[in-house]
């Protein structure tokens, strides 16, 4: 009897031994594959199912020191897609010193008038070969463009737009009121600093893929002043990385911002007209009315200009 009570017992620890045995393996298998689908990276893998994950930190009222932001690095895999899907994380640089706007920003009422030739033989990148630099920037229906074909006079130096800078100021206002704080991470870059910045990621990764990311000294658009790179104070993570088109805040800008007057200057899939990849954060300034037909017609800036 006794015996008979021992077996039936050893039987049923044998049991649940080779149980936990195989719930032990299948669990050990299953972290094994999770995290060789995550390049073995554990922190990745965690991340992926939210271990690990920082509470995001409370919106404040707060001093936010304006800093200059790298442009993302492609990774391998991006440089085959149009348009990439995802980019690295930025990195802050210190604010350029010295960087004293020259001459008044001029007015987007000037004349309309194209300065340069209109570009004939465009390379891979979209720069024209040979292209020197203009005595004059160039004005499209008293809008000023400065992209891969039509670049700045390298001593043209404005400074950040007091127009553009005023009605951020009042988007930021307004934005606050949904519980998004923004800021402006990069505005006004002169020509020299352009030139070391490029020079920087050409070194990182390349030309060709630099030029996707990245403008040439005199073919920024932030030498205009007009450009506002835009991001979430507290968020330094999503600066100048396409993840910022994905949270709260880069939903509010890209629905809003043309309400004062600014317009996503490098949409999706649109990389052929604009010359570079999606950048959730840059936006450009053109004035309320322009920018509001720009979005409503769903258009890039040269789309509207006719300038494709
Ligand atoms: N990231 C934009 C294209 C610039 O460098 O101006
Ligand atoms: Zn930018």
């Amino acid at each position: 009897m006794n015996r008979k009570r021992t077996y039936t017992t050893r039987k049923k620890s044998s049991k649940r031994l080779t149980i936990t045995l195989v719930l032990t393996s299948l669990i050990m298998s299953v972290i094994v594959i999770w995290i060789g689908m995550h390049d073995w990276d554990v922190t990745k893998a965690w991340r992926q199912v939210g271990i690990g994950e920082t509470e995001a930190p409370p919106v404040e009222e707060q001093e936010v020191e304006m800093t200059d932001v790298d442009e993302p690095r492609l990774e391998e895999e991006e440089l085959v897609q149009d348009p990439p899907a995802k980019m690295d994380e930025a990195e802050t640089d210190e604010p350029e010193k010295n960087d004293v706007p020259a001459k008044p920003e001029p007015k987007n009422e000037e004349t309309s008038k194209v300065t340069t030739k209109p570009p004939t033989s465009s390379t891979n990148s979209g720069y024209i070969e040979g292209q020197e630099l203009p005595e004059e920037p160039t004005y499209v229906n008293g809008i000023l463009i400065a992209n891969k074909r039509y670049p700045l006079p390298s001593t043209y130096a404005p400074g950040e737009s007091a127009e553009a800078r005023e009605a951020f100021e009042e988007m930021v206002a307004e934005a606050k009121l949904s519980g998004i704080n923004l800021t402006a991470f990069s505005t006004y870059r002169s020509f020299e600093y352009q030139t070391s910045l490029y020079k920087r990621y050409v070194d990182r990764d390349g030309v060709e893929a630099a030029d996707r990311y990245s403008a040439r000294p005199g073919y920024s658009e932030h030498q205009t002043g007009l450009a506002f790179d835009i991001g979430e104070v507290n968020y330094e993570k999503h600066w100048a990385s396409s993840s910022f088109g994905a949270t709260e805040a880069g939903k509010w800008v890209a629905a809003n911002a043309y309400r004062y007057g600014f317009i996503l200057r490098y949409p999706k899939g649109k990389e052929s007209i604009t010359g570079y990849m999606h950048e959730s954060w840059h936006f450009r300034y053109v004035g309320r009315e322009i920018a509001e037909e720009i979005f409503k017609q769903n258009v890039t800036l040269e789309e509207y200009l006719g300038l494709n």
